[in-house]
């Protein structure tokens, strides 16, 4: 892992004002000297989500989570602690400092961003030459030279193994192309490209690195696509292609299903157009999107696949608080398809007229039935009434109520009596679903900090566990006392590793009389230690952090450590082990 020196996480620490810094991510409101929200980390509905301006600092008291900016920013944007570090650097104009060359993880990725950048000018440099096939395809299929540019987009020759090679002249070894999955081993053990005669997609983070390719067949053979799978610096349900351009044009996002759908719209003058990269939409896709969009609009393929994809996609981002809207592609397949055949006006239109998602969704329950005979009523009225009840707004509710009573002839009274029992249904199963949910979150968190954080498992007893929280949190307010105690305290008295291991960090700094701000553990830390650490910090608020109180600690850890007759942690059910030190919201 890499590390940074105090002074430079000190200089970082005083560019960043945590507050700020979250509210790029959470609605805070402001209550005296705190900031309160809605947690990013689990699903809440009354807020338990804090930040201390003081202390520079979060804790969650639903789910537990805490920190300083660095473990927030690896917690919200998935990443590790140096590219968090980074992140943060360049968002205040502070330069990194020299890289840690011994770190072989950092280095590999290092260079398969590097790599990757080669690649894409090398698949660029081969689109561009005369005669090239790729470049006629494009040509025919309308994309201008412009465009090509403006993604990057390139061709893979027809060739064993000329990127390979082109790369190991550059320098790169064949380990590093293969981590890359730019080159693979071949049965005869040779090192061979991936993509061969393939029009070739870059995908750009939103830190402007080529982080992975699509490479999709001139003409009709299978597969269609091959893409980048998983790498060092790639998680295939993670990527958006072309947000780092779409998110400069506002909030307003259009999410298509083609990398050619998304190249045409953007073509056509509607840079917001987006896409996933081909495998279903995920949770962290929608969740990335929500970041840098107000509304969603989906301009799904209109055949049934794409429909079907379009409503999976809908319910995946019913939780993350952005409007979604859904096109109503007539006349054609996709977006690509239809700014082709009846330009860019008529696009224009159908996104004026796109539909909301609820309507959408009426569509497709009215499909397929005819809704003038009695019975065809009865049955696209069932499956209204159940669209309806995912509705959470009730103005909207009564609307399309109201329109559905006008279209069927069905008393309007009647539909609502129905709604509210679908409504009640809906309710059961969610509280279900959420508490399972809450609970496989929790369950994660506690089986990944399971055994780091053995205070827990080993059910302690909550007077030993509160007099060792109290000694570290008064430690951490009041470092003086240190000198008085360290004789004291038997490190053995710990309750768990963690403990223990949070204790000797803490007292080396002490005596090398480092500072203690949270922002400085980060080297060492993961974010379940950090957040453990977090929730000490914040104890110390409430404790009186004297000497007299710290030696009763200690006098209270001894007394516990010897009549421990402790129950076996792994013996302990998820939900008990939970149970000991999850508060309830
Ligand atoms: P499409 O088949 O609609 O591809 O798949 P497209 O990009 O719109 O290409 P055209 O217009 O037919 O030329 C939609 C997306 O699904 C993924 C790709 O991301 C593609 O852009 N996909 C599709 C794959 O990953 N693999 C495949 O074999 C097919
Ligand atoms: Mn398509």
């Amino acid at each position: 892992m890499a590390r940074f020196s105090d002074d430079f996480l000190s200089e970082l620490r005083s560019r960043i004002d945590i507050e700020e810094l979250v509210s790029s991510y959470v609605n805070l409101k402001k209550k005296g000297r705190i900031s309160q929200g809605l947690c990013p980390f689990h699903t809440e509905k009354t807020p338990s989500f804090t930040v201390y301006n003081d202390t520079q600092s979060y804790y969650c008291f639903g789910c537990g989570a805490g920190g300083e900016c660095i473990t927030f920013i690896r917690n919200i944007e998935n990443l590790d602690y140096y590219d968090a570090v980074q992140f943060l650097a360049e968002k205040v104009g502070l330069k990194m400092p020299i890289e840690q060359e011994d770190d072989g993880l950092y280095v590999l990725r290092k260079r398969i961003y590097e790599a990757n950048r080669e690649a894409a000018r090398f698949f660029y440099n081969n689109l561009v030459k005369p005669d090239c096939p790729a470049y006629e395809y494009l040509i025919k299929r309308g994309i201008k030279p412009n465009t090509i540019k403006r993604f990057g987009l390139g061709y893979a020759p027809d060739s064993w193994d000329a990127l390979t090679r082109h790369l190991r002249s550059l320098g790169f070894h064949d380990n590093e192309l293969i981590s890359a999955y730019l080159s693979k081993k071949s049965r005869t053990g040779s090192t061979i490209d991936v993509f061969m005669n393939r029009l070739m997609f870059p995908i750009i983070d939103l830190r402007g690195n080529v982080v992975a390719f699509g490479g999709r067949v001139l003409g009709d053979e299978k597969p269609k696509y091959i893409n980048t799978s998983d790498t060092p610096v790639f998680k295939k349900g993670r990527g958006i292609f072309a947000l780092n351009l779409a998110k400069a044009h506002g909030r307003s996002l259009i999410l298509c299903e083609g990398y050619m759908d998304v190249i045409a719209m953007h073509q056509a003058g509607f840079e917001t157009a987006i896409a996933g990269l081909g495998t279903a939409f995920t949770t962290e896709q929608a969740q990335l999107v929500a970041r840098y969009a107000d509304e969603v609009t989906l301009a799904y393929d209109s055949d049934e696949a794409g429909r079907n994809a379009a409503k999976r996609t809908l319910s995946i981002f019913q939780s993350c608080n952005v409007k979604t809207k859904v096109l109503n592609l007539t006349g054609g397949k996709d977006p690509d398809e239809i700014i082709k055949r009846f330009g860019k006006e008529y696009m224009q239109k159908i996104i004026d007229g796109s539909l909301s998602s609820t309507e959408f969704k009426l569509a497709q329950a009215r499909e397929g039935i005819n809704t003038e005979t009695a019975d065809g009523k009865v049955e696209f009225l069932r499956k209204a009434v159940d669209v309806l009840a995912t509705v959470d707004d009730a103005i909207e509710r009564d609307v399309y109520t109201t329109r559905l009573s006008i279209e069927t002839e069905v008393s309007k009274t009647a539909i609502e009596e129905q709604i509210k029992r679908a409504l009640g249904r809906r309710k059961k199963q969610q509280d279900t679903e959420s508490f399972n949910k809450a609970r496989q979150l929790l369950e994660g968190r506690v089986s990944s900090a399971r055994n780091a954080l053995k205070i827990h498992a080993q059910n302690v007893s909550i007077r030993a566990r509160q007099a060792e929280e109290t000694l570290i949190a008064s430690l951490l307010h009041n470092p003086d006392l240190y000198k008085k105690l360290e004789d004291k305290i038997n490190i053995d008295d710990f309750s768990s590793d963690i403990i223990k291991r949070l204790f000797i960090i803490i007292s080396e700094r002490i005596e090398n009389q480092q500072e203690l701000d949270l922002i400085f553990f980060a080297n060492e830390l993961n974010p379940d230690e950090m957040a453990v650490l977090t929730r000490f910090l914040q104890k110390s608020r409430t404790v009186s952090n004297t000497l007299e109180e710290c030696l009763d600690c200690i006098k209270v850890m001894s007394e516990e450590k010897l009549k421990q007759s402790v129950k076996d942690p792994t013996e302990l059910s998820n939900e008990e082990f939970m149970r000991l030190f999850y508060k309830k919201e």
